[in-house]
């Protein structure tokens, strides 16, 4: 079946191959035969997975005085998820199948085939149990003793360390509401059904933003952070026909959330979430008021009066959202009889920003090759292409990996002092000169 991108779910095996084949993500543990569900980032990915967290950081803390950062600790008190509610309702249904043994999320078996009568691994009637509720979170043990006292959970959210800063970092930084408090770090989380390659895995990256406003301003606030944050899709390139907006309903609300929105993305195999904004109204803190005994009220000086700040939240997986840019960059296009595979990248999300190739390995071009690289290294992540062959084939490898630039050194370059700069997109070629290469490069990719 075809989605709007004319994407059939081949394009995820292609999008999975060039992501093994170019270094972007591997498979965990690939030679013991892989860990499901966890992945790790290759050297380009991990460039990659990097830019989008620092445009993420760039948009919601240095381009803002309201939005300072936190970096908390994945290991936390296990109080603390008694009182977010994670301990007692952070679960998802789950049935097993009798026959084949394989597990399955309900709710995802009834979205999918209408209701529970068949396994949709075997194709067997009543072979499914009746759902059990299964909690999320991993556990692990502090110290050497392996006893229920020293249990501790992985965080399954980034959100609560910044709950239970809220006080100290609105007294260090003398922070009036409304602010903000934003964080990027690994979250963890026992899924069921995982899959769809990095789209839902057990240990994965979120990038969360907790803004802290009087009651009053719910709405203006849930509505500003809206139109913010499908925005900052926009200007990272993302095609807005690719995304939609899903208003959560009663049944699908998260258990501290009055209202909820998610950014949908359309991958390859569908809609699917990449980012949700939520009215976590004062549940939190009035939560870790009442379970810590600290007062985690604020008293506004100006207006002089006490309360419990409300939240409004962002939150949008790195991982995901890393996944989304790049589907939506993948295009296979025919060149003069070829195919090409392009990463049409924003230039801020390439993990390479230029690639210099000498034209050939003969006397004299390497040398120079070089010492152009050199001069030119401080405008962002370059690669130098030494593979030799077909100057043709080279570029393509760069289109694979959405290198937006490609310097070719020639025999010409010899006796003139230009280069070729050849631009992804367009393929267009210009000459220039050497001395100017590296300011032209850094305007081009401010
Ligand atoms: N603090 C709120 C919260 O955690 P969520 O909707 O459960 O809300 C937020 O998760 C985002 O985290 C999701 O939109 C998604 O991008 C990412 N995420 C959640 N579970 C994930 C998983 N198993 N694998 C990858 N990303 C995940």
């Amino acid at each position: 079946m075809e989605n709007q991108q004319g994407a059939t779910p081949d394009r995820m095996q292609d999008i999975i191959s060039l992501c093994k084949r170019r270094g972007f993500i591997f498979p965990n543990s690939e030679i013991y035969g892989g860990l499901n569900a966890v992945f790790d980032y290759g050297p380009l990915g991990v460039e990659f997975k990097n830019n989008v967290k620092r445009a993420w950081w760039e948009a919601m803390t240095r381009m803002r005085d309201d939005v300072v950062g936190l970096d908390g600790g994945i290991l936390m008190a296990r109080r603390i998820w008694q009182a977010s509610g994670h301990e007692e309702v952070f679960t998802d249904p789950m049935v097993d199948c009798t026959n084949c043994k394989k597990r399955f999320r309900a709710d995802h078996v009834i979205e999918d085939f209408g209701d529970l009568s068949t396994c949709p691994n075997c194709g067997l009637k009543g072979t499914l149990t009746e759902p059990r509720q299964f909690n999320l979170m991993f556990k692990t043990f502090m110290g050497p003793v392996e006893e229920d006292a020293a249990m501790v959970y992985l965080r399954p959210e980034t959100a609560q360390s910044i709950y239970v800063n809220f006080q100290s970092v609105q007294a260090s930084m003398r922070k009036r509401l409304p602010f903000g408090i934003a964080q990027i770090g690994k979250a963890f989380r026992n899924e069921i059904s995982p899959g769809n390659f990095t789209y839902r895995t057990r240990e994965f990256e979120q990038m969360e933003m907790q803004y802290f406003i009087p009651p009053e301003q719910e709405q203006q606030w849930f509505d500003y952070w809206r139109a913010q944050r499908w925005q900052w899709y926009l200007d990272l390139g993302m095609t807005e026909s690719h995304l939609m907006w899903h208003t959560h309903d009663a049944k699908e609300l998260a258990h501290y959330a009055r209202a909820a929105v998610d950014v949908y993305y359309e991958f390859p195999f569908g809609f699917k979430e990449i980012e949700g904004i939520h009215d976590r109204t004062d549940w939190d803190l009035r939560r870790h008021t009442e379970f810590s005994g600290k007062d985690l009220s604020y008293f506004d000086d100006q207006e002089k009066r006490r309360y419990i700040p409300f939240i409004i939240e962002t939150s949008v997986g790195a991982d995901r959202s890393t996944l989304a840019f790049l589907c939506d960059a993948y295009h296979e296009e025919e060149v003069e009889g070829d195919k090409r595979v392009v990463l049409r990248l924003h230039k801020r999300l390439a993990p390479v920003k230029v690639a210099v190739m000498p034209l050939s390995k003969k006397e004299g071009l390497v040398e120079l090759a070089h010492a152009v690289h050199d001069g030119i290294r401080s405008v962002g992540m370059t690669q130098y292409d030494e593979t030799g062959g077909a100057i043709g084939r080279r570029y393509r490898r760069q289109d694979e990996i959405g290198t937006p630039f490609c310097v070719t050194v020639d025999f010409q370059s010899l006796e003139d002092n230009q280069v070729t700069i050849r631009e992804r997109d367009s393929m267009a070629q210009r000459r220039v000169a050497i001395p100017e290469l590296r300011a032209i490069l850094a305007a081009e990719l401010a």
